[in-house]
Protein backbone atom coordinates (compact mmCIF):
# COMPACT_ATOMS: atom_id res chain seq x y z
CA UNK A 1 0.00 0.00 0.00
CA UNK A 2 1.50 3.38 -1.24
CA UNK A 3 1.90 5.61 1.88
CA UNK A 4 2.95 9.03 -0.18
CA UNK A 5 0.60 11.71 -0.65
CA UNK A 6 -2.56 11.62 0.60
CA UNK A 7 -2.58 8.29 1.80
CA UNK A 8 0.16 8.75 4.09
CA UNK A 9 -2.26 9.14 6.81
CA UNK A 10 -5.51 7.33 7.42
CA UNK A 11 -7.85 10.40 7.22
CA UNK A 12 -11.74 11.25 6.89
CA UNK A 13 -12.65 13.53 4.07
CA UNK A 14 -16.07 15.27 5.13
CA UNK A 15 -16.39 18.03 1.65
CA UNK A 16 -18.22 21.04 2.57
CA UNK A 17 -22.04 22.08 1.47
CA UNK A 18 -21.29 24.99 -0.57
CA UNK A 19 -17.54 26.40 -2.60
CA UNK A 20 -15.64 28.70 -0.49
CA UNK A 21 -16.20 27.44 2.77
CA UNK A 22 -13.25 26.89 5.04
CA UNK A 23 -11.22 23.29 6.02
CA UNK A 24 -10.60 22.45 9.60
CA UNK A 25 -8.20 20.05 10.25
CA UNK A 26 -9.00 18.58 12.69
CA UNK A 27 -6.16 16.60 15.03
CA UNK A 28 -7.58 14.54 18.07
CA UNK A 29 -5.87 14.36 21.10
CA UNK A 30 -4.08 10.81 22.62
CA UNK A 31 -5.77 7.98 22.31
CA UNK A 32 -8.41 9.24 19.79
CA UNK A 33 -8.71 8.99 16.28
CA UNK A 34 -9.78 10.42 12.89
CA UNK A 35 -13.49 9.94 14.00
CA UNK A 36 -13.23 11.94 17.54
CA UNK A 37 -13.45 15.42 16.47
CA UNK A 38 -15.88 15.45 13.64
CA UNK A 39 -18.91 16.54 16.07
CA UNK A 40 -16.98 19.23 17.64
CA UNK A 41 -15.80 20.25 13.87
CA UNK A 42 -19.42 20.53 12.47
CA UNK A 43 -20.04 22.40 15.73
CA UNK A 44 -17.81 24.94 14.96
CA UNK A 45 -18.55 25.66 11.56
CA UNK A 46 -21.59 23.08 9.91
CA UNK A 47 -20.36 24.89 6.30
CA UNK A 48 -16.77 23.74 6.62
CA UNK A 49 -15.11 21.05 4.82
CA UNK A 50 -13.27 18.37 7.48
CA UNK A 51 -10.31 17.23 6.66
CA UNK A 52 -9.80 14.70 10.00
CA UNK A 53 -6.17 12.72 9.48
CA UNK A 54 -5.18 10.05 12.61
CA UNK A 55 -2.49 10.51 14.70
CA UNK A 56 0.48 7.62 13.45
CA UNK A 57 2.44 7.41 16.81
CA UNK A 58 1.52 4.53 19.06
CA UNK A 59 1.79 4.89 22.70
CA UNK A 60 0.65 1.52 24.02
CA UNK A 61 -1.86 1.46 21.58
CA UNK A 62 -2.90 5.24 21.85
CA UNK A 63 -2.98 7.47 18.63
CA UNK A 64 -0.90 10.12 19.43
CA UNK A 65 0.95 12.91 16.84
CA UNK A 66 4.07 12.61 18.38
CA UNK A 67 6.27 10.60 20.77
CA UNK A 68 6.60 12.29 24.13
CA UNK A 69 9.00 10.60 26.71
CA UNK A 70 6.84 11.14 30.05
CA UNK A 71 3.68 13.74 31.06
CA UNK A 72 4.45 17.06 29.70
CA UNK A 73 8.15 15.90 28.25
CA UNK A 74 8.16 15.90 24.60
CA UNK A 75 10.59 14.03 21.94
CA UNK A 76 11.78 17.37 20.21
CA UNK A 77 12.78 15.15 17.52
CA UNK A 78 10.09 13.36 17.10
CA UNK A 79 7.77 16.48 17.00
CA UNK A 80 9.44 18.28 14.37
CA UNK A 81 10.08 15.42 12.30
CA UNK A 82 6.07 15.02 12.80
CA UNK A 83 5.06 18.06 12.20
CA UNK A 84 6.87 18.00 8.88
CA UNK A 85 5.35 15.09 8.07
CA UNK A 86 1.53 16.28 8.69
CA UNK A 87 2.70 19.94 6.53
CA UNK A 88 3.47 17.69 3.67
CA UNK A 89 0.20 15.61 3.88
CA UNK A 90 -1.65 18.96 4.13
CA UNK A 91 -0.29 20.40 1.42
CA UNK A 92 -1.02 16.76 -0.47
CA UNK A 93 -4.63 17.36 0.74
CA UNK A 94 -4.97 20.40 -0.73
CA UNK A 95 -4.36 19.40 -3.88
CA UNK A 96 -5.86 16.22 -3.97
CA UNK A 97 -9.26 17.42 -2.67
CA UNK A 98 -9.07 20.62 -4.30
CA UNK A 99 -9.25 22.95 -1.17
CA UNK A 100 -8.55 26.70 -0.59
CA UNK A 101 -5.31 26.95 1.13
CA UNK A 102 -5.64 30.32 2.15
CA UNK A 103 -8.97 29.36 4.34
CA UNK A 104 -7.27 26.29 5.98
CA UNK A 105 -7.97 25.88 10.25
CA UNK A 106 -6.37 23.71 12.74
CA UNK A 107 -8.69 22.23 15.45
CA UNK A 108 -6.49 20.63 17.79
CA UNK A 109 -7.26 19.05 21.31
CA UNK A 110 -4.58 18.43 23.47
CA UNK A 111 -1.63 16.32 22.00
CA UNK A 112 -3.90 17.76 18.65
CA UNK A 113 -3.49 20.84 19.60
CA UNK A 114 0.02 20.62 20.26
CA UNK A 115 1.44 19.79 16.93
CA UNK A 116 -1.19 22.50 15.57
CA UNK A 117 1.09 24.46 17.57
CA UNK A 118 4.17 23.63 16.18
CA UNK A 119 2.93 23.97 12.81
CA UNK A 120 2.13 27.29 12.80
CA UNK A 121 5.50 28.26 14.39
CA UNK A 122 7.51 25.60 11.43
CA UNK A 123 4.61 26.37 8.40
CA UNK A 124 3.67 29.73 9.38
CA UNK A 125 1.88 30.29 5.89
CA UNK A 126 0.43 26.72 5.98
CA UNK A 127 -2.53 27.91 8.12
CA UNK A 128 -5.28 30.78 8.16
CA UNK A 129 -5.84 30.14 11.98
CA UNK A 130 -5.88 27.17 14.61
CA UNK A 131 -8.71 26.67 17.49
CA UNK A 132 -6.58 25.18 20.49
CA UNK A 133 -8.07 23.09 22.98
CA UNK A 134 -5.63 22.62 26.46
CA UNK A 135 -2.76 23.22 24.65
CA UNK A 136 1.27 23.16 25.68
CA UNK A 137 4.05 25.11 25.20
CA UNK A 138 5.55 22.26 22.67
CA UNK A 139 9.11 25.26 21.87
CA UNK A 140 10.50 26.45 24.44
CA UNK A 141 12.39 29.07 21.61
CA UNK A 142 10.15 28.17 19.01
CA UNK A 143 11.26 29.70 15.46
CA UNK A 144 10.11 33.56 14.96
CA UNK A 145 7.69 32.67 12.46
CA UNK A 146 5.96 35.64 10.52
CA UNK A 147 2.11 35.63 11.65
CA UNK A 148 0.83 38.42 11.03
CA UNK A 149 -2.67 37.31 9.13
CA UNK A 150 -2.89 34.23 11.63
CA UNK A 151 -5.93 33.86 13.94
CA UNK A 152 -5.28 31.86 17.11
CA UNK A 153 -8.47 31.04 19.58
CA UNK A 154 -7.11 29.37 22.97
CA UNK A 155 -8.74 27.77 25.33
CA UNK A 156 -7.33 26.59 28.75
CA UNK A 157 -9.19 25.02 31.88
CA UNK A 158 -8.14 26.81 35.38
CA UNK A 159 -8.14 23.29 36.46
CA UNK A 160 -6.43 21.37 34.03
CA UNK A 161 -3.35 19.67 35.50
CA UNK A 162 -2.32 18.42 32.22
CA UNK A 163 -1.65 21.07 30.49
CA UNK A 164 -1.35 23.80 33.17
CA UNK A 165 -2.85 27.46 33.39
CA UNK A 166 0.79 29.22 32.68
CA UNK A 167 1.51 26.74 29.60
CA UNK A 168 -1.84 28.51 27.91
CA UNK A 169 -0.47 32.07 28.83
CA UNK A 170 2.89 31.55 27.54
CA UNK A 171 2.04 29.73 24.33
CA UNK A 172 -0.31 32.83 23.64
CA UNK A 173 2.33 35.52 24.45
CA UNK A 174 4.73 33.24 21.88
CA UNK A 175 2.40 33.31 19.08
CA UNK A 176 1.88 37.05 19.67
CA UNK A 177 5.38 38.03 19.77
CA UNK A 178 4.86 36.30 16.39
CA UNK A 179 2.49 38.99 14.97
CA UNK A 180 -0.52 36.32 15.26
CA UNK A 181 -4.00 37.96 16.71
CA UNK A 182 -4.54 35.81 20.00
CA UNK A 183 -8.03 35.09 21.80
CA UNK A 184 -7.49 33.46 25.00
CA UNK A 185 -9.97 32.06 27.01
CA UNK A 186 -10.76 30.15 30.06
CA UNK A 187 -13.46 27.75 31.75
CA UNK A 188 -13.31 26.71 35.40
CA UNK A 189 -12.52 22.77 34.16
CA UNK A 190 -9.65 20.86 33.59
CA UNK A 191 -8.65 18.55 30.20
CA UNK A 192 -11.42 18.33 28.33
CA UNK A 193 -13.70 20.92 25.63
CA UNK A 194 -15.97 22.73 27.57
CA UNK A 195 -19.03 23.16 25.50
CA UNK A 196 -19.60 27.08 26.57
CA UNK A 197 -15.89 27.84 25.03
CA UNK A 198 -16.68 25.66 22.10
CA UNK A 199 -19.23 27.83 21.33
CA UNK A 200 -17.59 31.15 21.81
CA UNK A 201 -14.79 29.01 19.28
CA UNK A 202 -17.35 29.10 16.96
CA UNK A 203 -18.21 32.76 16.94
CA UNK A 204 -14.47 33.45 16.69
CA UNK A 205 -14.13 31.73 13.66
CA UNK A 206 -16.99 33.01 12.12
CA UNK A 207 -15.07 36.43 12.30
CA UNK A 208 -12.04 34.35 11.29
CA UNK A 209 -14.54 33.36 8.40
CA UNK A 210 -16.07 36.49 6.74
CA UNK A 211 -12.63 38.17 7.40
CA UNK A 212 -10.99 35.63 4.84
CA UNK A 213 -13.75 36.60 2.07
CA UNK A 214 -16.15 34.20 2.58
CA UNK A 215 -20.12 35.25 2.29
CA UNK A 216 -21.97 34.41 5.31
C1 LIG B 1 0.88 15.71 25.05
O1 LIG B 1 1.53 14.70 25.26
O2 LIG B 1 0.76 16.24 23.96
C2 LIG B 1 0.21 16.32 26.25
O3 LIG B 1 0.79 15.84 27.41
C3 LIG B 1 -1.25 16.09 26.28
C4 LIG B 1 -1.61 14.64 26.20
O4 LIG B 1 -1.65 14.11 25.13
O5 LIG B 1 -1.91 14.03 27.24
Amino acid sequence: MSTSGVEAFTHRFIPPPTAGALTLLLLHGTGGDENDLLQVGRALDDQAALLSPRGKVSEQGANRWFRRLAEGVFDTDDLLARTDQLATFITDAVEHYRLDASRLVAVGFSNGANIAATLLFRHPHLLRGAVLFAPMVTLDDPPRADLSGVGVFLAAGRADRIAPAEQAERLAEQFIECGASVELRWHPGGHRIDPHILAQAAAWLGKLRAFSGESV
